[in-house]
């Protein structure tokens, strides 16, 4: 996730671009740049945040200008990796926001027609293909260049030869035009445009933009104008900084689809990662901490059943004091933001007893990318509350590519079956947002959980780490006590705290445990707890035993920790909300742990 902004105006554009752009420093801020069109292009862009630019650059004149503010994906932060990109003669300039999925194959293209490549990101393929196309002007070079390009974008270009203009273009990336009085302007998300207009424009996807100082011309792939009516926007800025939610988890908890989307792209051929998973190792070692220490709970099921390989999940703070075995499995860990100091920790002794050590976190660049031999990025984007949410489908999601590409390694796969592994894989998306759409649904019930002191979290097999997980929400938000039981294991002990105070939420969709969990739920039923369940649709015996159903729609049984997370998030926020808990900063935690 980048964020993107471009002007056209009477006004010189290069404060007001960097100034819009700090607007958008949530959505990335590990380098920063501007290009301004005047005599010809001028490019200023460094590594750092968006401030720093501002002290190290020299304010360039000129009325036309784009600038943009980047979240890594393809290429560490630095200067060349940077936004915005040239082409080879120097007077074109671009900036993106997304993945061009088919970026390698372009380069190789592009570089056998004598492009030179400066940076190692896959955004510069579309500044040398809009150059190759550039004898159809700058929009018939843009509107060829999108035929040649895969994937998720929202561009915007500039070229010295037609300097009152920025052409902009968008598929499966945010970008919208902002109208003022004799200046546009074009912006990834609206609190960049609300110091200078409320008067909105969305581009939709596969549709392109021409701006300039008298206005937006938009147009979609074919060339076939675009008439939308602009809206006017009435929230203040710190709204819109969340999108119109109230608070940025559930923000970022109604980005999951996009964020299991943007993880899977562009995922199929990695050669280098594959040899690395070939050989060396008999077992895998899943370390993490909290949030993420669930996600590698569910790993262990997910690599035990794709790949057939021994798995472990440890908490990455307890691993540090174990005793180094015989054995040298190959160490995945988890964290969102990469700088957690347990796993951290974890990382460097895992390094020194001489394993594989692979690294899945959401933060380029971070030091456990830089500690770890190899690295996945879960694509999220930035993620403010404190609570982890989207992150966390996310590295589900890449457990789950991670299980199917050693599977593949390991034979345990065959290439038919991963392939449609796959396929389920991209319909998550759209099971997350059939959850999403119950939203008001699970509102309503979470009334009931308000009040209450105690809340149990039941679930077996993938059940049992998704009831953690849903337990570890409640209490970091609501400072409800929530704990989380294998439901097999309650008439061993936790039986004896149920009662009618204590609501049980029993995490109970099809699977082969599901007979088992309906005696686990008749159990605290027969304590007169009042019981919650997360079913599948179109189950219809859940709702005989239990008060109430959040139902979750019908995926394959490894895959249902995706869709059942997400409603026992929105649970946890919706109680948190009715309770006025401070849910962006919860008491006593912080977004990132760096001290043991
Ligand atoms: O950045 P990490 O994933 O390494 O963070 C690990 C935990 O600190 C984190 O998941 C924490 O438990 C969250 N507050 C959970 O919502």
């Amino acid at each position: 996730m980048c964020g993107i902004v471009g002007y056209a105006g009477y006004r010189q554009a290069y404060s007001i671009l960097l100034d819009s752009l700090k607007r958008l420093e949530y959505r990335g801020y590990d380098s920063a740049g501007v290009a301004i069109v005047g005599s010809g292009v001028t490019v200023q862009k460094d590594k750092g945040y968006i401030s720093h630019l501002e002290e190290t650059a020299e304010p360039t004149p000129g009325t036309v200008g784009i600038a943009h503010t980047r979240w890594a994906t393809h290429g560490p932060p630095s200067k060349e990796n940077a936004h915005p990109h040239l082409d080879c003669s120097g007077e074109i300039a671009l900036i993106h926001n997304g993945i061009i999925e088919n970026h390698m194959e372009l380069r190789a293209r592009l570089k056998a027609s004598g492009h030179v490549f400066r940076s190692e990101t896959d955004t510069e393929v579309a500044v040398h293909l809009i150059e190759s196309y550039a004898s159809d002007g700058l929009e018939g070079a843009v509107r060829r260049a999108l035929q040649d390009i895969r994937g998720s974008y929202a561009f915007a270009v500039i070229h010295a030869k037609e300097p009152d203009k920025v052409v902009a273009a968008r598929n499966e990336s945010p970008l919208v035009v902002g109208l003022g009085t004799d200046e546009n302007f074009l912006a990834s998300d609206v609190p960049a445009l609300l110091k200078h207009t409320n008067r909105v424009v969305y581009v939709m996807d596969r549709e392109i933009v021409v701006l300039n100082r008298e206005g937006a011309r938009i147009t979609d792939y074919e060339g076939r104008p675009v008439a939308r009516e602009p809206q006017r926007i009435t929230w203040t800025l710190e709204d819109a900084e969340k999108g119109g939610f109230e608070h940025f988890m559930l923000k970022e908890i109604f980005e999951e689809p996009q964020a299991i989307h943007d993880t899977l792209l562009g995922r199929v051929a990695e050669p280098e990662l594959n040899s690395f998973f070939r050989e060396g190792y008999t077992n895998v070692k899943l370390l993490a901490c909290g949030t993420s220490y669930h996600a590698a709970l569910v790993g262990k099921y997910i690599l035990e059943e794709l790949a057939r390989v021994p798995t472990t999940a440890e908490l990455a703070s307890e691993y540090r004091y174990s005793r180094a075995p015989a054995d040298r499995p190959l160490v995945v860990l988890l964290s969102q933001s990469g700088e957690t100091a347990d796993t951290l920790g974890a990382c460097r002794e895992a390094n020194r007893r001489g394993c594989k050590t692979f690294a899945i976190t959401n933060i380029i660049g971070s030091s456990l990318s830089r500690e770890a031999q190899r690295t996945m990025l879960t694509r999220a984007g930035l993620e403010i509350g404190v609570a982890a949410t989207k992150t966390f489908v996310a590295q589900l999601t890449a457990l789950y590519l991670l299980a199917i590409r050693i599977g593949l390694e390991r034979g345990t796969l065959g290439v038919e079956e991963a392939n449609r592994l796959k396929e389920e894989l991209r319909r998550l998306p759209r099971a997350v947002q059939a959850v999403l759409n119950e939203a008001p649904y699970i509102e309503g019930l979470a009334h009931e959980y308000a009040k209450t002191r105690d809340v149990y979290f039941i679930g077996r097999h993938l059940g049992y780490p998704i009831a953690m997980e849903g337990a570890l929400k409640l209490k970091e938000i609501s400072y409800i006590h929530a704990e989380a039981y294998a439901a097999g294991e309650m008439k061993h002990g936790p039986l004896a705290l149920v009662g009618a105070e204590t609501p049980v939420i029993a995490i109970a969709t099809r699977d082969h445990t599901y007979e088992k969990m309906l005696s686990n739920i008749r159990e605290v039923d027969a304590r007169g707890a009042p019981i919650l369940a997360i079913g599948t649709e179109g189950d219809k015996d859940l709702g005989k035993v239990v008060d109430n159903v959040i139902y979750t729609p019908a995926v394959p049984p490894l895959f249902a920790p995706v869709p059942v997370v997400v409603a026992l998030q929105l649970l946890a926020y919706h109680v948190a909300r009715i309770r006025g808990c401070s849910i962006d900063k919860p008491r006593n935690l912080a977004k990132s742990v760096t001290v043991e």
